[in-house]
């Protein structure tokens, strides 16, 4: 098990990495001791971990009277008020006090609602993290973002809320769908392209063991993935500065997933061709090689991640939804691009024809 530290300036806390982790009560144990807790899961999740958990929580000393759990439907478009809704009613209804614990078990979308109730409920509760995908293991669980979307727009309604710990049992990943290994794979090659160039490098080299989940390759891949995104929350937590470029080819990314109303396409996979086109962008402004463009194709490729949009997806449609993606300021798109590869920068200086020729030259 490797066990690192987030260190804020209010908050400290551990993110385990391993294997078997879910049912090791004394990981647990410190943060739930003699509390209510509440374990908030999916449909999908709570057939396949929900009962290891409650046995972990109930070995950790929590009697079965305070051992309660939640199960939502699965999707992220339940991942809204009314959904939220449902924890503080359960909450109240087994009187539950500033003391009790919430346990996030399942993907971004469990863990981001969790999170959410947690910071709200009687003005802050603790919660746990326990992200059972690759992209909730390597990001949405770590760094305090917590919400859930509005019908106008995604992420909308949310707060920084920190966990007080985060317990990533790579075992869970066994029963993910491989599509939803490949998308989370696509956060993983963003922490290499905006912050380590060696961790890249040895994407290049490894990403099928990451795709045939090697139990080494795996536990590696989360510890540097969380490493580089608590460097960098550590250095700026509330998003006032540098920890955008966490967004690379979000910006890209949310324009399509919007546009095609969260059905077709995967978080993860608009990010992943919404980073090629930060990245041919960046070529456009003189700034990063075409030979690196090349190299950011060709891993993208080898993930099996998309690297073209439908023609259907019109280039105007695209920039208008960039133009109110909630990361404009002063009425600018602010992108992150690339100045090399483990070198990211944010910048509203460009010409919106170069952002119109770079989508346009994706489409097919
Ligand atoms: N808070 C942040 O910083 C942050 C960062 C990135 C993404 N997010 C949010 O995270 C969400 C996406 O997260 P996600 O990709 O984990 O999606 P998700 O939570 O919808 O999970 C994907 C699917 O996998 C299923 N699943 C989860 N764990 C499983 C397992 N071990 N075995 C089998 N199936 C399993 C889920 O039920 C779901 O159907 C989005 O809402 C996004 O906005 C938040
Ligand atoms: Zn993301």
């Amino acid at each position: 098990m490797k066990t690192l530290q987030v260190k804020l300036k209010d908050h400290s806390y551990p993110i385990y990495i391993g294997n078997g982790l879910l049912s090791r009560s004394e990981l647990i144990q410190p943060f739930i001791n003699s509390k209510q807790v509440m374990i908030v899961t999916n449909e999908t999740v709570a057939p396949l971990y929900l009962q290891t958990l409650r046995n972990t929580v109930a070995a950790a000393g929590v009697e079965d009277s305070n051992n309660k759990f939640l199960v939502l439907p699965d999707g992220e478009q339940y991942k809204n008020i009314d959904v939220l809704n449902r924890v503080f009613d359960e909450l109240l209804k087994f009187n539950f006090g500033r003391q009790s614990v919430l346990i996030a078990l399942g993907g971004g979308v469990v863990g981001d609602l969790t999170g959410f109730a947690a910071a709200c409920y009687q003005r802050g509760i603790d919660f746990i993290q326990v992200p059972t995908t690759l992209l909730a293991q390597v990001d949405s669980s770590v760094g305090g973002k917590t919400g859930v979307n509005h019908a106008l727009g995604k992420n909308m309604i949310g707060a920084f809320h920190q966990p007080v710990a985060v317990i990533s049992d790579t075992d869970t990943l066994n029963t993910l769908e491989d599509r939803q290994l490949i998308a989370g794979s696509a956060e993983v090659i963003k922490y290499g392209l905006i912050n380590d160039k060696d961790f890249y490098v040895w994407l290049e080299g490894n990403i099928e063991k990451v795709m045939s989940l090697d139990k080494a390759a795996m536990v590696y891949v989360i510890e540097q993935s969380c490493l580089n995104k608590a460097n960098v929350v550590q250095r700026d937590e509330k998003e006032n500065n540098i920890r955008a470029i966490l967004n690379l080819g979000h910006t890209f990314g949310h324009a399509i997933e919007t546009i095609t109303g969260y059905t077709q396409w995967l978080h993860g996979e608009g990010v992943a061709v919404g980073m090629l086109m930060a990245a041919e962008m960046s070529r456009k402004l003189g700034w990063f090689a075409a030979s690196d463009v090349e190299r950011v194709k060709k891993l993208l490729q080898k993930a099996k991640l998309p690297i073209t949009i439908s023609n259907a997806i019109s280039s105007e449609k695209i920039v208008e939804v960039m133009g109110v993606d909630k990361k404009v300021q002063d009425n600018k798109i602010r992108l992150v691009l690339l100045k090399s590869i483990g070198s990211a920068t944010i910048t509203s200086d460009f010409d919106l024809k170069l952002l119109y020729e770079t989508i346009e030259a994706f489409q097919e």
